[in-house]
């Protein structure tokens, strides 16, 4: 076993959406130690420029980098939109695992030819989404939607109440009118509201989370480079996951059971400027 393989995988979203992915790592990567940044100083990074968000990445996998992860998971499709080139380009000792909207597998599985796509505005702004779009979806028709305040009630813990219900009718239901099959969802936080979505959708629409495939493109890294943890040949330092939070940790405390996280004591962050220090 590669001596690396010992140390914790990071995984960083803006706040609690990037829980999504952490839980997806949990279930198929049961051996390996987690560390999980929220940037809930500043979520939600959707409105925020692509160089914002991209600065705060930077520094997030600066701090990750002092943990001494061996790989970091960029649980937000926001960050990964903003600053998965350039953080593949500054910090070439690391190997990174972004999220870019699952239009791939939409495309190949829509029969009407009309998909959807949840996401904030910064990810549909990047080159990222451009791509994907260009590479796979040149064929069908896209109808996109930026949810404004979706983040917000999730990171709150309002999963399924009234204000939140709104928001998704107002995204999907014109989507439901122009024939949609296929919801892809391009924001972390959304797999949260799955029931509510589901809800409004009908059982004819298909919902895409990409979750669980990052977990397995994290296991295949880990695989090629020799870096899966095997427990019996570590010492066992600490709890599964650590969480960090630059927000409040008693309120980030009081999210993770809400979102059906197993709960872990939250450690302070704090952004001093530019810098990200532990208190
Ligand atoms: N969860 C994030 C994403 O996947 C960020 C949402 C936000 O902070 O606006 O895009």
């Amino acid at each position: 076993m590669n001596e690396k393989a010992c140390q914790p995988i990071g995984v960083f979203d803006s706040g609690a959406g990037g829980l999504s992915v952490l839980k997806a790592l949990r279930a198929q990567l049961p051996d390996e130690k987690l560390v999980y940044v929220a940037d809930q100083a500043h979520v939600p990074y959707g409105p925020r420029s692509l160089a914002e968000v991209r600065r705060f990445s930077e520094e997030i996998t600066r701090f990750l980098l002092a943990q001494g992860v061996k790989l970091i998971v960029v649980a937000c499709n926001t960050a990964s939109a903003a600053a998965l080139h350039h953080l593949r380009a500054v910090f070439p000792q690391i190997s990174f695992v972004g999220m870019e909207p699952a239009v791939k597998p939409a495309a190949e599985y829509t029969h009407t030819g009309v998909v959807g796509v949840l996401a904030t505005p910064a990810t549909f702004q990047g080159e990222l989404f451009a791509s994907v779009v260009e590479r796979f979806a040149s064929h069908v028709t896209l109808l996109k939607h930026t949810c404004p305040g979706l983040v917000d009630q999730i990171e709150a813990g309002h999963l399924q109440d009234d204000p939140t219900r709104r928001i998704l009718e107002e995204a999907i239901q014109p989507m439901l009118a122009q024939n949609v099959d296929t919801i892809v969802l391009g924001c972390t936080h959304y797999p949260f509201v799955i029931p509510l979505i589901r809800d409004i959708a009908g059982p004819q629409v298909r919902v895409i989370d990409p979750a669980p495939a990052v977990a397995r493109q994290a296991g295949r890294l880990l695989d090629a480079q020799n870096l899966r943890r095997v427990p019996s040949q570590c010492v066992d330092a600490g709890p599964a996951v650590r969480f960090f939070t630059s927000g409040s940790p008693e309120k980030m405390q009081r999210l993770l059971p809400l979102l059906s996280v197993q709960p872990g004591p939250v450690e302070q962050l704090c952004w001093q400027g530019d810098r990200l220090i532990t208190v």
